[in-house]
């Protein structure tokens, strides 16, 4: 492999993929979805797609990146060369355009909250003070240009540095410093006031939600929450050893990811009905409530700011890997160097991010356009790729050199082919009647 590509070390590919799968889709957007979609109904019908559709795109694409070693593009032109299945590699980069520039304006509240946090703005927090607290933030233009350009200058920096040497590095004490102080934070919301009847909207089921919308909004999460559809996980496989068992590293990461999703809904739904919210308030949710949630625990002021940065550095380890898809096509087609790829890249992205952060109505637009709608076309065209195009048994054969994981291997030829793509055609057919 060439300098200017690197490639991961063995579990530093488990770490950097869930990096890139856990951040804001996990902690912002799961929470606040669930809670528009009516609550535990959504969260099984979630949970479905996670194991029966994103899950074997989640092994397809980290098989076609490895087997292929290449970018998105690069990929589908070495499997099948001169064919318009490049098209679904071109589509996943301009995905990691316009995702990128929407990502970075809610990870750039994140840093503000993090300062927000750290100068003690959370003291005495109320339901109500800390809605009028978003709503001044989210208002203010210029703060919220300033820090999607910090975002973005961050991500671009450390993705300049190159794979193995950034991002490796960040997944490591990101995880398990994450996981703990959401552990703190569950007690913190499991024992306020009314907390139960939050965690019965998260978990009982309610039929009358049952919706076409519901049903798409699930699986788009499920993509988006695992990072499929546009690439990011063909990219990251391009780094893999050939060493690496596919199969058991995608389980890992679906379970990483699934389990902080999880995790955050047990924390957020109970901190809202306990402060007489509404659940289906939208896109505020994380920042309406955890603000009252570190000013009513020991230790908050401590918490606060360690949570906000942690999930600051969460958000980076996403962004970096949502960069990584169209700067690994500069690399290697355009023959572009790492640098001048990111910067220019990069600087695109902070330029439509721009409407993001201004216009809330047009972020709203593209999360669902980018972040859900083209990462579904994308999911559904990998599948149809491995499944058919690419025969499945040499997917299988390059899954066999890293060994073991090959029992359950008819199972996910039977999911890629068929399972998947038809489900993903119905749903979005389904949405559109
Ligand atoms: N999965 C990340 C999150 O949950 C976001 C992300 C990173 C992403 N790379 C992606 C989403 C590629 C879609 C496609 O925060």
């Amino acid at each position: 492999m060439d300098n200017e590509r690197g490639s991961f070390s063995r579990v530093g590919f488990i770490l950097a993929a869930a990096g890139s799968a856990v951040g804001l889709g996990n902690l912002w957007k799961f929470p606040y979805t669930v809670g528009e979609n009516g609550g535990g109904l959504f969260v099984m019908v979630y949970l479905a797609s996670v194991i029966i559709i994103a899950l074997p795109v989640l092994i397809a694409e980290i098989t076609i990146g490895r087997y292929t070693g290449k970018n998105p593009v690069g990929a589908f032109n070495a499997i099948k060369p001169g064919s318009p299945w490049k098209l679904v590699g071109y589509l996943g980069v301009a995905s990691g355009f316009m995702i990128l520039s929407f990502y970075a304006v809610v990870a750039g509240a994140t840093v503000g909250y993090f300062f927000k946090a750290i100068t003690g703005q959370f003291k005495g927090m109320t339901g109500d003070a800390a809605g009028s607290m978003y709503t001044n933030f989210t208002s203010n233009s210029w703060l919220q240009i300033f820090l999607l350009a910090v975002f973005i200058f961050l991500t671009v920096y450390v993705v300049s540095r190159g794979v193995s040497g950034g991002i490796e590095k960040f997944s490591k004490i990101l995880m398990p410093a994450l996981f703990c102080i959401l552990i703190l934070l569950l007690f913190r919301s499991l024992t306020l006031k009314d907390a139960s009847k939050g965690i019965e909207f998260y978990l009982k089921p309610d039929l009358k939600a049952l919706k076409p919308k519901l049903i798409i909004e699930a699986m788009t999460q499920a993509f988006f929450s695992l990072s499929l559809g546009m690439g990011t996980m063909i990219t990251y496989g391009s780094y893999v050893s050939k060493k690496e068992n596919l199969a058991t590293a995608a389980g890992w990461i679906a379970l990483f990811d699934t389990g902080i999703a999880l995790l955050a809904g047990f924390i957020i739904f109970p901190a809202i009905f306990s402060q007489g919210m509404d659940p289906a308030q939208g896109s505020g949710a994380m920042f309406n409530v955890l603000p009252v949630l570190f000013a009513k625990m020991p230790g908050g002021v401590i918490f606060g700011p360690l949570f906000f940065l942690l999930l600051s550095i969460a958000a980076l380890t996403s962004t970096i890997s949502i960069l990584e898809v169209p700067v690994a096509f500069a690399i290697d087609e355009k023959k572009w160097n790492r640098k001048l790829a990111a910067i220019v890249i990069g600087s695109m992205a902070f330029i439509i991010g721009i409407p993001c952060a201004l216009f809330p109505g047009f972020m709203s637009l593209w999360v669902q356009i980018w972040g859900g709608f083209a990462l579904s076309i994308g999911a559904l065209f990998i599948a149809l790729f491995v499944g058919f195009a690419w025969k499945t048994s040499d997917a299988r054969h390059e899954r066999k050199v890293g060994g073991g994981g090959l029992r359950l291997a008819p199972v996910w030829a039977v999911a890629i082919r068929f399972v998947a793509p038809i489900l993903i055609l119905l749903i979005l057919l389904g949405s559109f009647l």
